[in-house]
């Protein structure tokens, strides 16, 4: 399989270094031989090899140069991402471009010219998942090609995977997840008696908060989640902005306080529930009883509980954000892109 990245920040890179820690693995268990044939990141410039780059030559000259085009002996140069998406010879895009989740640009057209272009892609990006799924499945479909996008909804954490695979036959009528991992940490700590500045602060050094935490702090990065799910996973398409949201800036430490003193806490929960009237969407605190299983989720850890009819309820916990976590998302896609592909079962 040979494989394209457009864009090449922390993610994209976390994917090509697993790719070349896993090479024999993979091969081996799975039959997928992986080729990065071309990389062009906005920044950080292209580099071209239709039979293949050296991984560990490219993460040596984005990490060391800050360039891609640093890649010694690239083939080409200066190719764009639209240029590296037509013209490559990838079989598949890995799209991890900086896309704006409220437009999905630049990543919904990247997505449309490479299945035009009989091209699969796995991608982590919210916008073109959360505002055009049925549009460009259509377009993935009519061109043979797969769609990828399970890094969307809790990184590696297979949100999105397990309700369409091992669930298959409940009806699941109710979806309840903590979605953000800056606001439960915040949570977490303001339980222990952090101020709410101090704990923001706290987990924008760890790497948990977006680069403008107000899509955290108030529900909007969740918003976007619920709205994926609520397609993917309960069926019905909902308007990211049409989701009723609240996020947690109005929590103070004496409401969080006398929550626990009740023997409760305060969650930043999505709610996506199935009525006779179509699926309701919803996000916002909540002040759950300790006993609740979503109660017991710490610090920046994520979690989402599928309500079935059959099974009962299932809970999947784990990590929510992180660049190796994120990459192991895109490697769950790419080795299931190379199944549909190939047609081949995996025991
Ligand atoms: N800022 C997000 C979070 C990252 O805190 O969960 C993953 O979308």
């Amino acid at each position: 399989m040979k494989i394209a990245f457009v864009g090449f920040g922390g993610v994209g890179q976390a994917l090509a270094e697993i790719l070349e820690d896993k090479k024999e693995v993979l091969s081996k268990q799975y039959g997928l031989n992986a080729t990065v044939v071309a990389v062009s990141d906005m920044m950080k410039g292209a580099a071209y090899d239709p039979d293949g780059l050296n991984i560990p030559q490219l993460l040596t000259a984005v990490r060391e140069e800050g360039r891609v085009d640093a890649y010694p002996n690239a083939k080409e140069y200066g190719l764009d991402s639209l240029e590296t998406i037509k013209h490559t010879n990838a079989d598949l895009i890995v799209e991890v471009t900086f896309t704006d989740v409220q437009t999905g640009q630049p990543a919904i057209d990247h997505c449309e010219a490479a299945f035009k272009h009989g091209k699969s892609v796995v991608t982590t990006n919210k916008g073109p998942v959360a505002l055009k799924l049925e549009e460009l499945q259509a377009v993935a479909n009519e061109n043979s090609c797969f769609f990828g996008f399970e890094g969307t909804v809790m990184s590696g954490t297979p949100a999105l995977r397990l309700p369409k695979t091992t669930l298959m036959g409940n009806d699941i009528y109710e979806v309840v997840g903590i979605l953000n991992g800056t606001t439960n940490y915040i949570l977490t700590e303001m339980e222990k008696g952090l101020s709410f500045d101090q704990a923001l602060k706290q987990a924008q050094e760890f790497g948990y908060a977006e680069a403008d935490p107000t899509s955290d702090i108030e529900g909007y990065d969740v918003r976007y989640k619920a709205a994926i799910l609520s397609h993917y996973v309960m069926g019905e398409k909902v308007n990211a902005l049409d989701i009723p949201c609240t996020g947690i800036a109005d929590l103070t430490d004496e409401m969080i306080q006398s929550a626990i003193n009740e023997n409760k806490r305060w969650k930043l929960l999505a709610r996506i529930r199935k009525t006779d009237q179509g699926v309701e969407v919803r996000v916002g605190p909540e002040k759950i009883d300790a006993t609740h299983p979503l109660a017991s989720v710490q610090g920046a850890t994520n979690a989402i509980l599928y309500e079935c009819d059959l099974s009962g309820p299932i809970m999947l916990t784990g990590a929510g954000a992180g660049l190796k976590e994120t990459g192991f998302s895109l490697l769950i896609d790419l080795i299931h892109a190379y199944q549909v592909d190939q047609k081949i079962s995996v025991s």
